[in-house]
């Protein structure tokens, strides 16, 4: 695995705990871990049960006992570890954004498949129990024909303009700002629940262009995006919105989605992640009611605990894993995999390019 960081520590966490509460086709071995810096890489290598660790990914993603290679790092450092894991027939399981642009998420693809790798881009989300009856119940047709899909992804964390610079703020390490980082999400979630996205009209938005850098009197120059905001239109012909923003003042995580159909609507939000709100029209004294995901009957809680004893957002990714484990020995692709990752991909950059003509733009399918 490459990268020790917040995303590096919910994947550790998720190798070793999908062994434990699933039946899995093959035990992972925690192999080998990479990072920057010696001492810190060897003390996470410790800390999460990694039998060795490494600074050099270049070295890692060669070795002839590594099956597969989970890419955790930064965004810029996405599309050459997965071309040199590609180069060497690895399995592929990368963190989203797949890459810091199209081009490269296309590249990335089309190694992918040249060398017969198998594929997995970790867009968690789906994973939450609530999400997947969302998505069983719309395909049921419980809420009939979607009209409307309205996202939010609110974050605080950026709003106080006194907060250092970090790599999420700088292009060329992250490609862009809340745009591949929340919009991202809430993207695969539309496509996951509703359907393709075929055209968008968007702005992108920059409230703080100056930032202090770290232990510094220096000031670093802010290029991405800090909010991101779009009208969508789906293959399907309903239509959605979709705002991410990391200046949202008093919300933390506030993922949510609602959407609406002929029969009824659903909503969800992470914060209440083991929640799933459905309306279902049935006269004049329906109304929204909470069904909470918990029953072992619901998706992924036969491996947890008995229902009502809840779980959370770490979980979201030992689902991710688990699919990725049946999907190997299935001899099948997982998803999402890299072809969602492009699609997703193509949707950024139409909204990339949408705030910058100030005009709808087509996403090409
Ligand atoms: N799925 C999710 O919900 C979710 C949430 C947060 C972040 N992410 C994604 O995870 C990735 C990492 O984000 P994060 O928040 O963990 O960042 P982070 O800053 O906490 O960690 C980044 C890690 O990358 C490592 N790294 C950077 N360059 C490296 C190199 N050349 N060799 C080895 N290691 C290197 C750093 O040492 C660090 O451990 C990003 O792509 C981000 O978009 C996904």
């Amino acid at each position: 695995m490459i990268g020790y960081g917040f995303m590096g520590r919910a994947h550790s966490n998720a190798w070793r705990q999908v062994r434990s509460f699933f039946d899995v086709p093959y035990e992972p071995v925690l192999k080998v871990i990479c990072g920057r810096n010696e001492s810190q890489v060897s003390k996470v290598a410790e800390h999460f049960g990694w039998q060795e660790h490494s600074t050099r990914w270049e070295e890692v993603v060669e070795r002839p006992d590594v099956d597969v290679v989970d890419v955790c790092s930064t965004g810029h450092t996405h599309a050459p570890i997965v071309l040199a894991a590609a180069g060497a027939r690895k399995i592929l399981f990368c963190e989203k954004p797949l890459a810091n642009s199209l081009s490269e998420a296309e590249e990335m693809l089309a190694a992918a498949e040249k060398n017969g790798c198998l594929h997995m881009i970790c867009h968690n989300y789906r994973r939450a129990p609530a999400v997947s009856l969302a998505h069983e119940l719309i395909n049921a047709g419980e809420i009939g024909t979607i009209y409307h899909y309205r996202a939010t992804y609110l974050q605080e964390w950026l709003h106080n303009p006194d907060s250092p610079t970090r790599w999420r703020l700088d292009k060329s390490l992250a490609g862009s700002g809340a745009l591949g980082d929340l919009f991202s999400h809430s993207t695969d979630l539309a496509r996951y629940l509703v359907g393709e996205i075929t055209e968008v009209v968007s702005l992108l938005n920059t409230f703080v262009h100056q930032r202090p850098i770290l232990d510094s009197t220096e000031m670093a120059h802010v290029d991405v995006d800090d909010a991101a905001l779009s009208l969508v239109r789906f293959q399907n012909r309903s239509i959605g919105s979709i705002e991410a923003t990391r200046y949202a003042t008093g919300r933390k995580n506030f993922n949510r989605f609602e959407i609406n159909g002929s029969k009824g609507s659903v909503s969800f939000n992470l914060e209440r992640m083991n929640e799933l709100e459905l309306y279902v029209d049935e006269g004049s004294n329906s109304g929204f009611r909470t069904i909470q995901a918990t029953d072992r009957a619901h998706p992924y809680l036969s491996g947890w605990w008995p229902p009502g004893h809840i779980i959370g957002y770490e979980h979201t990714f030992t689902h991710t894993v688990l699919e990725l484990l049946h999907a190997i020995a299935e001899e099948r692709l997982p998803t999402p995999n890299f072809v969602d990752g492009v699609k997703n991909q193509r949707v950024l950059d139409a909204v990339e390019h949408s705030a910058a003509s100030r005009t709808w733009e087509a996403v090409p399918s």
